[in-house]
């Protein structure tokens, strides 16, 4: 079986680092008889250069034709003048809603090798393995109305609109208590019942999904702004967490930086059939664009979990992840993990030492 890989590498440091994930990606054709066919096309900023628009519509149809699609990151300071609806982060969220790709999976591990990197004490990270599951394309972010209006006073309003149904909250809380079925069983839903409506209908749908289908998983409900404090405070106490698109965006940045850097973590968006789009969970970093020094680990990784949930290859997602632990354990770091006694690396440097410990592994 052949499949196909949509890669889109996008801006800022997003194509050095998609760069490493080909040679991954190659690796395993040559070494281990994976048939890829992959193509490439532009999103973003790069979308609106080539195409006029973030998301061209060769990009959506060569994604929606693929099984799978690799994604570096999108965004810019050049494009920030432009209407919302041309900026490079439409590109994203037109891919997230015209795929269908609801549930984002973002797993928050610590690499005992880099223990040292994180902000938090050894004590209260060391062993952290948290799942973060996301809404992606329904509440806030995508609901209507939304605008800037003026009213009959003459002063201008922002206005958005927070709205789940009960099937998009049915459909993100079976795939989260799917995940802490194969994971070690406790699910926590993060809402903000006391003040929202819409929250609350999340956790009256979450409980009674528990309630019903899933009496083997230990359900608990937290508030978001309290979840945010537990993240920090005992992260350890977390197995699965799912929440509506926008408290995920804000709790995944968080429990991404206590691994000790957002430059390690992957992500997964999938639709209902296990299609999905896989991209690093940090963004464009235009700061260091063009420098060699990013860190290609969390888009290396991202093909570890394209492997598991799209290509049903979850014995070479292992490979991967123990590539990585091996130069981790070589002492090999890109500046965000630098710590006294490895060794800094830069971008190609990174890539090309996993590909190494991936082939000799083989
Ligand atoms: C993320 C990003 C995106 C989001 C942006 C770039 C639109 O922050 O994937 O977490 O808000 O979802
Ligand atoms: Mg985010």
């Amino acid at each position: 079986m052949t499949y196909k890989i949509a890669i889109l590498p996008g801006d800022g440091i997003g194509p050095e680092i998609i760069a490493e994930a080909e040679k991954i990606l190659s690796c395993l054709q040559t070494e281990f008889g994976l048939s890829l066919e992959c193509e490439h096309a532009p999103v973003g900023g790069a979308g609106y250069e080539a195409a006029g628009h973030p998301l061209p519509a060769a990009t959506l149809q060569l994604a929606r034709a693929s099984d799978a699609v690799l994604l570096g990151s999108v965004g810019g300071p050049r494009w920030d003048g432009l209407d919302r609806a041309l900026r490079p982060e439409q590109g994203l969220l037109g891919l997230r809603a015209g795929l269908g790709l609801f549930a984002n999976l973002r797993p928050a591990i610590l690499y005992p090798q880099l223990a040292a990197a994180s902000t938090l004490k050894p004590e209260v990270v060391s062993g952290l393995d948290i799942m973060i599951v996301r809404e992606l394309t329904g509440g806030i972010y995508f609901g209507t109305p939304r605008g800037i209006r003026i009213r009959e006073d003459g002063q201008r309003e922002g206005f958005n609109t927070l709205i789940y149904s009960e099937s998009e909250i049915e459909r993100i809380g079976r795939c989260a208590f799917e995940i802490a079925r194969k994971r070690a069983r406790r699910l926590c839903s993060v809402d903000k019942a006391n003040v929202l409506e819409c929250t609350e209908l999340w956790r009256e749908v979450i409980t009674g999904l528990g309630r019903e289908e899933y009496k083997d998983v230990e359900l608990s409900h937290m508030y978001v702004d309290n979840a945010a404090m537990q993240l920090v405070r005992r992260p350890k106490q977390f197995d699965v967490m799912v929440t509506t698109n926008m408290f995920g965006d804000i709790l995944s940045d968080a429990a991404a930086m206590l691994t000790g850097s957002i430059g390690m973590l992957p992500s997964a968006s999938l639709d209902s059939r296990g299609k999905g789009m896989y991209e690093p969970i940090h963004g464009s970093a235009p700061d260091i664009a063009g420098k060699g020094i990013a860190n290609p680990l969390a888009t290396i990784l991202s093909v570890a979990m394209m492997l598991r949930y799209s290509l049903d290859a979850p014995a070479l997602a292992v490979r991967i992840e123990h590539a990585v632990g091996k130069v981790l354990d070589d002492g090999l770091r890109t500046p965000d993990i630098a710590s006294p006694g490895t060794r800094t690396v830069g971008t190609r440097e990174m890539g090309d030492a996993v590909a190494g410990a991936l082939r000799s592994g083989a």
